[in-house]
């Protein structure tokens, strides 16, 4: 599923989200109900493939971020000749994050790149953090050419996105999105919750998928798309 486009100037961009059967991204107004053991499992198989792990920031404020992989899979890259984490990427127009979350916080991922509209710098300015300032459209940052700077700069091939729906919304917005990988979670999480796995503007228009496959394991249904071209 992650095949990058060799005569591609951007890096391959597959979306990673778990959803309620309601098709909701959160219960309880966290991810955390919705995920399991299972579910983790896959979420760390897709980052052992990914160069760069991408976010938004609203998302590392409410998971924190701090340790991507355990060990077993780094000592795995590793041994693949990768660097033993893929890069956090986070998405944020604000720089505002708490400079104690996880992600921030000494120990956490490093280097660690802020993908932002703005010149400033995260408070408290954590060392090993690097900034790329991307452009704007109507207020919001346009990925397009940031996606094309991490791919020159940093070698990145293959992005997994992991949300959260405002991020991914963009990126679909922009056409930017090549695979998603939904795991459907086995509940109904009711009008009560109010985020699906895509938020923001409306789309120009709707995005087409093509199955590819589809997996069980615990009650967890693991799905697989391919955005049409
Ligand atoms: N079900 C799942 O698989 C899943 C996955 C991830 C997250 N979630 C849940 O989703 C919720 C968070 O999602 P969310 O949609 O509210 O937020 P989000 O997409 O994680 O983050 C939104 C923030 O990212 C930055 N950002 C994203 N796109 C941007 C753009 N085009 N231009 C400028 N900045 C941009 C902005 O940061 P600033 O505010 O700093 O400017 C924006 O406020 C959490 O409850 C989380 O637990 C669920």
């Amino acid at each position: 599923m992650f095949e990058p486009d060799p005569g591609s100037d951007r890096p391959f961009v597959g979306i990673n989200m778990v959803a309620s059967v309601d098709g909701k991204a959160t219960l309880g107004g966290r991810v955390g109900a919705l995920t399991s053991p299972d579910d983790q499992a896959e979420l760390h198989a897709l980052r052992a493939e990914a160069d760069a792990v991408l976010v938004g920031a609203s998302t590392v404020r409410s998971e924190g971020y701090g340790r991507l992989l355990p060990d077993d899979l780094q000592e795995e890259r590793a041994a693949r000749g990768l660097r033993r984490e893929p890069l956090l990427c986070i998405a944020s127009a604000s720089l505002r994050i708490d400079p104690d979350v996880d992600a921030l916080a000494d120990g956490g991922p490093r280097p660690l790149l802020v993908l932002t509209s703005s010149d400033g710098r995260l408070p408290g300015d954590p060392p090993g953090v690097e900034y790329i300032q991307g452009d704007t459209r109507e207020g919001r940052l346009e990925f397009a050419s940031l996606l094309r700077r991490l791919k020159a700069e940093h070698g990145v091939e293959k992005v997994m996105c992991e949300g959260g729906p405002t991020l991914n919304g963009t990126l679909f917005a922009e056409g930017l999105v090549d695979a998603v990988f939904l795991t459907m979670s086995p509940w109904v999480a009711g009008a009560g919750e109010s985020l699906t796995i895509v938020a923001g503007p409306p789309l120009p228009e709707p995005v087409r998928l093509r199955f590819v496959a589809a997996g069980e394991v615990n009650g967890m249904a693991l799905l697989r798309y391919r955005v049409e071209s």
